[in-house]
């Protein structure tokens, strides 16, 4: 350890004066040691203010002070364990709480079904009070210290907490950190000229810098919000929404909206949440010139964030939702200086893309050059690795990867809208056209894990078990990386696309309501003694989680290595561990494929064990043949 600095010593000064007399100060004293050094430089990376990491501290200390003494002694047991969302163990599930059960309480009543699932990590989208009407799903936050009220409270939501704490599992919240509802407090009294709360948000008098700025962004809903500015008569100027109009974009420069927003994170991990999902992060820092997403000084943010957070909420943990291209995502989970200071998780939007992508092309060849040129990730950090989430697919595949396999990036992307959006002749899916932008022709994709693997459109028996082997590999890949895998709600039952989606008027618009549909709870519950399409997929999902569990070599400390085999169909994951290692075989084709055993058992070993159907890998005259959508976990002999 390097010796304090003297502005380390005062800032252990100033919280030893605020919470001397706080049982466990020792503790807490030794916090600030560690995460001390990670809040200076943050600080000294984007904001030349003097006097901010005292104002932090500060803060931190009120939030200190209300902690309660069960969420500062479940603190003390992350210290020790500060891999458990890395582990084998660690299986997440999203869901909307009221689309799930209805209300907070009634997410209480379900937790014996996540258990039974394996579920260890619950990620409960937007519920926090949205503006009334159309919110974006919740993502237009009116105020971050109440629950939305139809939900419950905020009092029910540390309950449901310590509800799920006591069976193992943790509570993930979205923070919205790029921009408020135009409703929310900050935006009222900005509109109302308060000069304060003027500078929380990027106001323009007129179009001369939204018009410099507009030459370089792009649109996110070209469909229904196009252009990044919204004129308010109140504010009587421009004012900067990357999203819809009725999101406004805060202010991060300024460092009261960096102050309010610790203020805001360490309430939320008061009331026991373990995780927050950094929504739209990649765009909270403004660059003239530039697509204004990624910008370095995200990371120093990110930084500070978590170092004040680890002070005040040791147990609390971020993960980023940067859905960027390949080349700038791996900097949510720290490069240079930032690596291992920033998110401890990060969505693996890449790999997911790369999953459909070798479906619809029967080749997975794309896929492993893609995650070959991935670089590691710091060893304390894990890809939250997923299927599909509650947001469209956008076809996020680099030109120059195509360009190693002689494949045109436009070309591919655009074979992938047809593809699952049906209109390809070969197409077994069944998605929806999301935001098609004409000037780019880009055309993402909204559906079900299931409606586009193709249950949707299975007539017979026959294509229907292909099309829920094209789901137990593409959730098999997600969960077999390495990493925390997520189960969006309803998966695990295979759930076709809601087609009566736009009869709700706020989302009539916006055809992603079309893969977050309604819990079937009869379906769920009659998933052990009826014979259905739901019940296998939540049997084959189930069985896959609980294999997982036992293979150490699935802990996300170790990075996992892509061969590809002289069948483009055919590809191997491989992960090295101590424990013992893992060798994973997809066959991501309708066809069998037959390869030289030695392609496979050429990672060192003469016979080996299928985990998932707990049968050794037969091999024939040499050979081993792989049905379609094969899917082998494959160790030595157990
Ligand atoms: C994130 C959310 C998405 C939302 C956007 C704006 O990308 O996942 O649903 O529209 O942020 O908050």
């Amino acid at each position: 350890m390097s010796l304090p600095t003297p502005q380390l010593v005062e800032l252990r000064d100033r919280l030893e004066k605020n919470l001397g007399d706080e049982p466990g100060i020792e503790g807490i004293l030794a916090r600030i040691e560690r995460w001390g050094p990670d809040l200076i430089a943050g600080i000294e990376d984007v904001y030349p203010e003097s006097g901010l990491a005292e104002r932090i501290i500060d803060i931190v200390s009120n939030g200190l002070r209300a902690r309660s003494h069960t969420l500062r002694m479940r603190d003390r047991i992350r210290l020790l364990t500060p891999d458990w969302f890395q582990r084998p163990d660690a299986v997440g599930y999203a869901a909307y709480a009221d689309r799930f059960a209805g209300t907070l309480n009634g997410v209480r009543e379900r937790i014996p079904y996540l258990s039974e699932l394996g579920v260890t990590y619950l990620h409960l989208m937007p519920l926090l009070e949205p503006r009334p009407g159309e919110s974006d799903g919740g993502y237009a936050v009116m105020d971050y210290r109440k629950v939305r009220e139809d939900l419950g409270t905020m009092r029910d939501l540390a309950s449901l907490a310590e509800a799920l704490h006591e069976s193992d599992i943790t509570l993930t919240l979205d923070l919205v950190l790029n921009h408020v509802a135009a409703e929310h407090e900050w935006a009222v009294k900005a509109r109302a000229g308060d000069p304060k709360y003027r500078d929380y948000f990027y106001i323009y008098p007129d179009r001369e810098m939204p018009d410099q700025y507009e030459r370089t962004l792009p649109e996110v809903f070209p469909d229904f919000a196009p252009g990044n500015f919204t004129w308010d008569d109140d504010l009587n100027g421009w004012v900067w929404t990357t999203f819809n109009s009725f999101q406004w974009d805060v202010n991060w420069t300024n460092p009261d909206v960096l102050c309010e927003y610790i203020d805001i994170i360490i309430n939320l991990a008061n009331q026991g949440v373990d995780c927050l999902r950094l929504d739209a992060i990649a765009f909270i820092v403004k660059r003239m010139g530039t697509n204004c997403t990624n910008q370095p000084e995200v990371h120093g943010i990110t930084q500070i964030l978590r170092a004040a957070a680890h002070i005040a909420a040791p147990s609390l943990i971020f993960k980023a939702e940067a859905i960027v291209a390949p080349d700038d995502l791996v900097a949510y989970l720290g490069r240079g200086r930032h690596a291992g200071r920033v998110s401890d998780i990060a969505y693996h939007n890449s790999l997911m893309v790369q999953i459909w992508s070798a479906l619809a092309s029967r080749d997975a060849r794309l896929l492993a050059v893609a995650m070959s040129r991935f670089q590691d990730i710091p060893t304390t950090t894990a890809w939250a690795t997923y299927v599909r989430c509650h947001d469209d697919i956008g076809w996020a595949i680099a030109n120059e990867d195509c360009e190693a396999l002689a494949l045109n990036g436009f070309e591919h992307r655009r074979f992938l809208s047809d593809f699952y959006s049906g209109a390809h002749p070969a197409s077994f899916a069944d998605g929806l056209v999301f935001q098609e932008n004409p000037q780019t022709l880009d055309r993402r994709i909204s559906g079900t894990a299931a409606s586009l693997v193709g249950l949707g459109r299975g007539h017979t028996a026959a294509e229907r078990r292909l099309a829920l082997d094209r789901l137990m590999l593409a959730y098999a890949m997600a969960m077999g990386f390495g990493g925390l895998p997520l189960i969006y709600m309803g998966d695990e039952l295979a759930l076709l696309n809601d087609d009566d989606f736009a009869s709700v008027p706020e989302h009539a618009d916006d055809n992603r309501w079309a893969h977050r549909p309604a819990m079937p709870w009869d379906i769920a519950d009659a998933r052990a003694t009826t014979v259905s399409d739901a019940a296998s997929a939540y049997s084959g999902l189930h069985r896959m989680v609980h294999v997982r569990r036992s293979l150490e070599s699935l802990h996300a400390s170790v990075p996992t290595r892509i061969y590809t085999t002289s069948h483009p169909s055919v590809v191997c994951f491989v992960r090295r561990h101590p424990a013992g290692d893992l060798v994973q075989v997809y066959n991501v084709s309708d066809v069998s494929v037959a390869l030289d055993s030695a392609e496979i058992l050429g990672h060192g070993w003469t016979l080996a064990y299928d985990r998932l159907s707990e049968r050794y890998l037969p091999v024939v005259d040499g050979h081993v043949t792989l049905p379609p959508y094969a899917t082998l976990w494959l160790t030595e002999p157990v």
